[in-house]
């Protein structure tokens, strides 16, 4: 069998890519939250020019935000393609992360269309899915990163304990999935451009779950329009609010139990997880529900809210690249013990289907 040497290059440039997007996802956080989304109204043109052409005299306030964040979105594009174009000629690359690298290029293309008619349509709702799709695309992004990375070749002969990586899977799993709704609630509030629809913590209008009876709703509109002076809401908006509200307390509340329940049974040990990656989790978490809180009782400033999106993003990251990993160790793991017994020809390099040796 053909041994292929492992592909550094795709592999480092796979990691540049993830950290490029999550600066975008900084900057578009920060249109966003600086309400800069329609400061520039055409596209793909900027105010007529071709995009890469506009002059830098006219970058200016909001401009500047919506207008960089395009560049930005255009070099994580040029990236994308490089990437998927990368991983089909790389030799050590299986069909699957090679299909998974055009799969990111279709993704990119169409969160870029989304953002386009966020603008030409002023549609403001399109700026859910715009958010949605920038985490998941980023997930997509950390995926290939870690099935370029040598730590898959490394799994085959596995000395972790499978029921420990099981566990520990299905518990980032079932995080990512939550945080996944989590991050949809977040930008259903961020995108209704109305500021808070509860401004107040930890109570709620001075209750723990607000009336949202349409009088209720009548009198908290009446101060919004003639006191603050922003626009009116509805019940559904304090829902969305509140909803996120509740999943941020379960979500702290059962990560950290499990976490620590979990530290404290030596399972990250047993499924040979470095302790900086649960300890990572944790700081993230309770970083997210700071910013969070932050966020409601400064009134949404515009770098708090920003940080709040990036760390958000951070977070799914790290947890959906924990379930990952689980999964990936479990199967190699299984595959020992199906195989084990059985004689293994001393010229197959791995029980791994990856043709890839490490060329340490
Ligand atoms: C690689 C592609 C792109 C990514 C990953 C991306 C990501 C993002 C993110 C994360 C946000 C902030 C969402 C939030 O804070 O809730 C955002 C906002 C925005 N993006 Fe993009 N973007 C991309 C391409 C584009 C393009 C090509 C345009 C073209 C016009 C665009 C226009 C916008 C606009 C107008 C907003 C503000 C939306 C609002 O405030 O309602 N984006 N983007
Ligand atoms: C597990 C904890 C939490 C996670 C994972 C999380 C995640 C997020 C994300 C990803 C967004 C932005 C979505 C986007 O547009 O891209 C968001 C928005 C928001 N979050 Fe959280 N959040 C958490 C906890 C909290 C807490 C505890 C509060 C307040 C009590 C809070 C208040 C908000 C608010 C007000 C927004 C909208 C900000 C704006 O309109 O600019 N979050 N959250």
């Amino acid at each position: 069998m053909e041994v292929v040497k492992w592909n550094s290059l795709v592999h480092r440039f796979s990691i540049l890519t993830v950290f490029v997007t999550l600066c975008l996802i900084g900057v578009g956080g920060i249109v966003t939250s600086t309400e800069s989304g329609m400061t520039v109204p055409d596209w793909p043109n900027s105010y007529g020019y071709n995009m890469f052409l506009f002059p830098i005299s006219l970058w200016k306030g909001g401009i500047f935000y919506e207008h960089s964040h395009r560049l930005v979105a255009s070099f994580v594009g040029f990236l994308t393609i490089l990437l998927a174009t990368g991983l089909q000629l790389s030799k050590s690359t299986d069909r699957l992360t090679k299909l998974l690298g055009w799969v990111a290029l279709g993704l990119v293309i169409l969160q870029g269309v989304l953002g386009g008619l966020r603008v030409t349509l002023i549609e403001k709702q399109i700026g859910i899915f715009h958010a949605i799709l920038a985490q998941s695309f980023l997930v997509l992004l950390g995926i290939l990163a870690y099935r370029t990375s040598r730590i898959p070749t490394r799994i085959a002969s596995p000395a972790a304990d499978p029921q420990s990586l099981r566990k520990v899977g299905i518990f980032f799993l079932t995080f990512s999935l939550l945080a996944l709704l989590q991050l949809s609630f977040g930008a259903t509030m961020r995108h209704q451009h109305e500021g808070l629809a509860v401004p107040t913590f930890p109570d709620a209008y001075g209750q723990v779950f607000p009336d949202i009876s349409p009088n209720a709703i009548a009198e908290i509109n009446f101060h919004r329009e003639h006191v603050e002076e922003i626009d009116p809401i509805s019940g559904m908006h304090i829902v969305v609010h509140m909803a996120h509200r509740f999943l941020a307390y379960f979500l702290v509340i059962a990560g950290t139990v499990w976490t620590s329940h979990a530290l404290m049974r030596r399972q990250f040990l047993h499924a040979r997880i470095p302790l900086i990656l649960p300890v990572g989790f944790l700081f993230l978490l309770w970083g997210q529900v700071f910013l969070g809180v932050v966020t409601v009782l400064r009134n949404k400033p515009a770098d708090i809210a920003t940080f709040h999106v990036l760390l958000g993003a951070c977070l799914l990251l790290l947890c959906s690249l924990l379930a990952k990993h689980c999964f990936y160790c479990l199967s190699a793991c299984q595959k020992v013990a199906l195989t084990s017994g059985q004689q293994i020809p001393q010229n197959q390099p791995s029980l791994d289907k990856n043709p890839v040796t490490s060329a340490a």
